[in-house]
């Protein structure tokens, strides 16, 4: 496993709209395995490989959109007081009472750390988030390096414990790494692949709306991590770490084309790649924008189980990531007919 690659892209800085340093490390380990490049008007970088194996007849190669986003969960600031303390609200899902004593890294590099208010309410209630301030430790307001409308997001380090790998950011640099691997270990394939590193998905899935309109493709596969049921009174869900990839059967905002769930489902069993089941009850990912788009995109989703998403400690199975980059790399490698 390429540890220090998962590493350089999950310790990287990249909340909604501010994904550049993300997008450049990817540029930089996908270039050799690409046949184009390109970034859109959105900032979604879009790397081609073109198929190798031609179609019979004077068919064109099916044209296939894979998605995994580069952006994270972040923090924007509201209010900065006349002492200095900023108020922050949450730039997608993250959840007040995994936050405090974390800390907030801006995009010059000021770091500070999120507290909360000592009032009667902290010993009692979970935290809102008009509990927590972000202290960068400024005397004043006007020496505070941080201003209104500033996007941070969480400062957080890699560790490995066996197979397990506990990070920041697993949602969705570890997806990223899937397409990256994915396409250096396809050794052919017949389709034309539009690999989408997609901005702003946890705003909304926003990029890949606009990736997916502009590629226009024959079939859609979103790369994204899943949550799991085994941890201690965790809600009811069968995925669990360390029992391989996920298929997407639904989610809340996206049904998997059947026939599409079905293929991956036959790829993963010719392939002895271990596989599970996925029904996400909660969250969303880029598999619905692609299957939205234009009149409509056949589209499903490979998904990595990942504990404890959107904390700073999301934890990943290095087996459930090799197998989902198998899989991956199966369906691409031969011809997808859904009829
Ligand atoms: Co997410
Ligand atoms: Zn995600």
């Amino acid at each position: 496993m390429n540890i220090e690659l998962i590493r350089e892209l999950t310790e990287a800085w990249g909340p909604p709209s501010q994904e550049g340093r993300v997008r450049e490390i990817v540029k930089t380990h996908i270039a050799g395995l690409v046949d184009e490049m390109r970034v859109d008007r959105m900032g979604n970088l879009i790397a081609l490989k073109r198929a190798t194996i031609k179609p019979a007849g004077s068919e064109a190669p099916k044209r296939v959109m894979l998605s995994a986003h580069m952006d994270e969960i972040g923090f924007i600031i509201t209010h900065v007081d006349e002492k200095g303390f900023s108020r922050f609200n949450s730039v997608g899902g993250l959840r007040p009472l995994t936050l405090v004593g974390n800390r907030v890294v801006f995009a010059d590099g000021a770091v500070g750390t999120i507290q909360i208010e000592k009032g009667p309410r902290a010993a009692t209630e979970a935290p809102g988030f008009e509990q927590l301030f972000i202290d960068v430790g400024a005397a004043d307001r006007k020496s505070s390096p941080i201003k209104v409308g500033d996007l941070g997001a969480l400062q957080g380090v890699l560790a490995q414990s066996g197979d397990r790998l506990i990070g920041k950011s697993m949602d969705d640099r570890i997806a990223c790494v899937v397409a990256i691997e994915a396409m250096r270990q396809l050794k052919q394939t017949p389709h034309d692949i539009h690999a989408v590193f997609s901005v702003q998905e946890e705003v909304g899935l926003r990029g890949a709306r606009t990736a997916a309109y502009g590629v226009n493709p024959d079939i859609g596969i979103a790369v994204d991590v899943t949550l799991t049921g085994d941890f201690p009174e965790a809600p009811f869900m069968e995925v669990a770490l360390g029992k391989g990839t996920a298929i997407k059967v639904q989610d809340s905002s996206v049904i998997a084309d059947p026939r599409l769930r079905n293929l991956m489902v036959q790829r993963a069993r010719e392939g002895r790649i271990p596989y599970q089941l996925e029904v996400l009850t909660a969250g969303g990912t880029d598999t619905a924008a692609i299957q939205m788009s234009r009149e409509g995109v056949p589209a499903g989703c490979i998904s990595i189980p990942c504990r404890y998403v959107h904390s700073i400690s999301e934890m990943v199975d290095i087996k459930d990531i090799q197998a989902s980059i198998n899989l991956l790399t199966a369906i691409l490698s031969k011809p997808i007919d859904l009829d």
